[in-house]
């Protein structure tokens, strides 16, 4: 089997993104599949989508929930915010914490016009001063901050998006991405978000919809099984169609909403998300190793003649609070 790819934040081969399983991560593994999923374009999409529709002033506090590899966290710095990322895996942390200083750098080299970007940035940020009042654990990581060279005004703090570390109303911005579908309980998410928020604070969900899956061709009753175990082994699969009405549960006011299909390339036929599906499924037992060859052979025969199609919508859901 070639490179698995992972889908568009599913679990990877070996670990999943579940804040519970963080012991059990293997941090390289994941920044792979991160890297893999960041460069689609329906992933951008939603990315730019989004950080339009937050667009945080210069001086507010912006946090991403969830915050991975870190880009979006950076992605809100450039706009002179204090830029926070939540994120309960350790190696993750220290991973977006090395990118991020390494980011500032290149964009600082890249030219005059980035280069007073940046500097106006850092200077608005040193007056911004301390922005958010945190509590609990995640207020002794942010003192420490920034770790590795991290960019001033970027901080990478532990948390859950279930118990986040900030007081009552002390957020200007919110993001949270491809991570309530990894989350058991996206309610308790969500209204903690909300609590976070100041009046009038801005918040914008991303995620996928397990629902939205195409494959195609394959044998139908093999592929409902593979489906069936991969949506049985994810909190929340059908998390993309919730994001609305867990905003409105949550008391906020819906601003936009918007959708973008990943649609898998011809060589992903076999080695990408599709193959680790088979393969995890496999390995599972709920299809048998003849199941699983045949599956392949299948679709290695369709990407061939250039008519494989694997197909998965991610929704974007915007909101403030009144
Ligand atoms: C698929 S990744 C998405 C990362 C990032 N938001 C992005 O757009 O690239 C899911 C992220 O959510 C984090 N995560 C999982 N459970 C979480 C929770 N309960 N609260 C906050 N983050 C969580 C994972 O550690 C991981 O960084």
């Amino acid at each position: 089997m070639g490179e698995v790819t992972g889908g568009p934040g599913f679990v990877t081969e070996r670990g999943s993104f579940r804040a519970a399983h963080v012991a059990d991560q293997n941090v390289e593994r994941q920044a792979f599949v991160l890297d893999q999923v960041a460069g689609r374009p329906a992933v951008r999409a939603l990315k730019a989508w989004a950080l339009e529709q937050l667009a945080p002033a210069a001086g507010e506090t912006a946090v991403d929930v969830g915050s991975g590899m870190g880009e979006d966290v950076l992605a809100f710095a450039t706009y002179g915010a204090r830029a926070i990322g939540v994120e309960p895996s350790p190696g993750l942390r220290a991973e977006a914490a090395r990118r991020t200083g390494r980011a500032e750098a290149g964009r600082r080299a890249a030219g005059a016009e980035a280069a007073q970007c940046a500097a106006g940035a850092e200077a608005t940020l040193r007056a911004a001063g301390a922005g958010a009042a945190l509590r609990g654990a995640g207020a002794e990581e942010v003192r420490r901050a920034p770790a590795s060279g991290a960019p001033e005004g970027v901080e990478f703090v532990d948390g859950r998006a279930e118990r986040l570390p900030f007081e009552d109303a002390s957020v200007d911005v919110v993001r949270c991405e491809r991570v309530l579908q990894h989350v058991d309980e996206p309610g308790d998410a969500v209204r903690e978000i909300a609590r976070v928020l100041r009046p009038g604070g801005r918040v914008a969900l991303i995620d996928t919809d397990w629902g939205t899956s195409i494959i195609h061709p394959a044998d139908p009753d093999v592929l409902q099984r593979i489906v069936d175990y991969f949506r049985g082994e994810t909190a929340n699969p059908y998390s993309g169609r919730r994001l609305r009405g867990l905003l409105v549960d949550a008391g906020l006011e819906i601003t936009g909403e918007t959708a973008a299909t990943w649609i898998e390339p011809q060589d992903g036929a076999t080695t990408g998300f599709v193959g680790m599906m088979h393969t995890t499924a496999a390995r599972a037992g709920v299809i048998t190793d003849a199941e699983a060859a045949a599956f392949t052979k299948t679709l290695g025969d369709a990407a061939e003649r250039g008519v494989f199609h694997m197909s998965l919508t991610m929704y974007a859901v915007s909101a403030r609070k009144p």
